[in-house]
């Protein structure tokens, strides 16, 4: 697809794979985005996932038919965009690949490539004629190689995972951000979430540029609703909350937990508090980070299993000290049924996160009932938080 005279944008639609990286769920299928930019010289910047091969290379033929590539920018190794690298080397032999040095070393340990690498270093540029690719070293966004790449003529930037989002873009490739927000939100907390400082360093630096159209790896490219994008970015990556709320996480094994659960979201619902309630025995984790990134609160409700925390909850809780989630409102609740344990255990994981507790938590015996478990208090004590 034409974006400009000399940007062409590939992008494979996958409707198909079930879990990104094998975890993630994908409801609304994912996208990999790879660039063409034409000019006296053809640059492709980044490439696609190895099932997708044929598709790819046709799109390529599509737009430049029987002329060359001349350099292939890796801005990252990551398999979802760079397993083509040996097949465009394969149809393009005189390919010069354009990334920073670490990435040099994992083509080689991917790809078995050694030669025609150029490696680039910060502020670099390179020009394909009529127009200069410029290089910008963003470490860790997402894994250690990682660079984006400038075309200041186009006022673009291609900036790998970053501003990317689950969500296959199909007809809608531009913008697009109140429908994507949350599938946005969800990939930066899966994903990237762990490297809010990294984010904040490649955000100061794209904040020196004139900044017109955003490429990313995943989901649409971003013209007028750069603004919303960057900002969600920056908020996420500062690890403050995007909404005044609660994402009430939980598991339960025969529907007691689950109870105290419901009866929360329906106290939340009275008080007119935002909330969103996950069921981690029935869902991926990556909805609930979505929503702990998101809210300001967080409650998380547990079972007392082989006297430790109930195992998916464990895991949410161990995930979002494993992002450095910081600066949040917490509070825990379970059933047991001949010692309890899970409250006072994930208090203690939460205070190793750093976040605040509302209060020590309630644990009850076996049959929940509102006698037993009653979360009014806390519900009133979140209101009050939230207005
Ligand atoms: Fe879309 Fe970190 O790869």
């Amino acid at each position: 697809m034409k974006i400009s005279d000399r940007i062409r944008h590939i992008s494979i639609n996958d409707h198909k794979t079930e879990r990104f990286e094998g975890l993630w769920a994908l409801p609304y299928g994912v996208s990999y985005n790879s660039y063409l930019v034409v000019d006296e010289k053809i640059a492709l910047i980044d490439t696609a996932g190895a099932e997708y091969k044929d598709l790819f290379l046709e799109a390529i033929r599509e737009e430049i038919g029987s002329r060359a590539i001349d350099y292939v920018v890796v801005n990252h190794m990551e398999p979802d965009h760079s397993a083509l690298l040996s097949e465009i080397r394969n149809l393009y032999p005189d390919v010069t690949i354009l990334c920073s040095q670490k990435a040099a070393g994992m083509i080689a340990g991917y790809h078995g490539i050694t030669d025609n690498i150029q490696t680039v270093k910060e502020n670099e540029s390179v020009s394909l004629g009529n127009c200069n690719l410029t290089f910008y070293m963003t470490p860790m966004v997402h894994w250690p190689e990682t660079m984006m790449t400038w075309l200041a003529e186009e006022k673009t930037f291609f900036t790998g995972d970053a501003f990317g989002a689950f969500m296959a873009c199909d007809g809608q490739t531009v913008d697009g951000f109140d429908r994507i927000e949350l599938e946005m939100t969800r990939y930066y907390a899966s994903i990237v979430g762990k490297y809010g400082a990294q984010v904040q360093m490649a955000l100061k630096k794209a904040a020196g540029l004139e900044i017109e159209r955003i490429c990313s790896t995943h989901g649409p490219v971003w013209e007028q609703e750069i603004g919303k994008t960057v900002a969600l970015y920056d908020q996420l990556s500062r690890y403050e909350p995007v909404r005044k709320g609660v994402c009430i996480a939980y598991g339960s094994m025969y529907g007691n937990t689950e109870k105290a659960a419901l009866d929360l979201a329906a106290e939340l619902e009275r008080l007119g508090v935002e909330y969103r309630l996950h069921n981690l025995s029935a869902e991926d984790p990556s909805f609930a980070y979505r929503d702990a990134f998101r809210y300001t609160h967080i409650v998380a409700g547990s079972p007392t299993y082989n006297n430790d925390i109930y195992p998916p909850v464990y895991s949410f809780m161990y995930g979002l000290g494993a992002r450095l989630l910081k600066n949040r409102k917490f509070f825990a609740f379970g059933s047991f049924t001949w010692a309890g344990a899970s409250v006072k255990l994930l208090n203690a994981m939460a205070e190793k996160n750093g976040w605040t507790l509302i209060g020590e938590g309630k644990s009850f015996s076996q049959g929940w009932s509102k006698e037993k478990c009653d979360l009014r208090e806390l519900a009133e004590a979140i209101a009050a938080d939230c207005r």
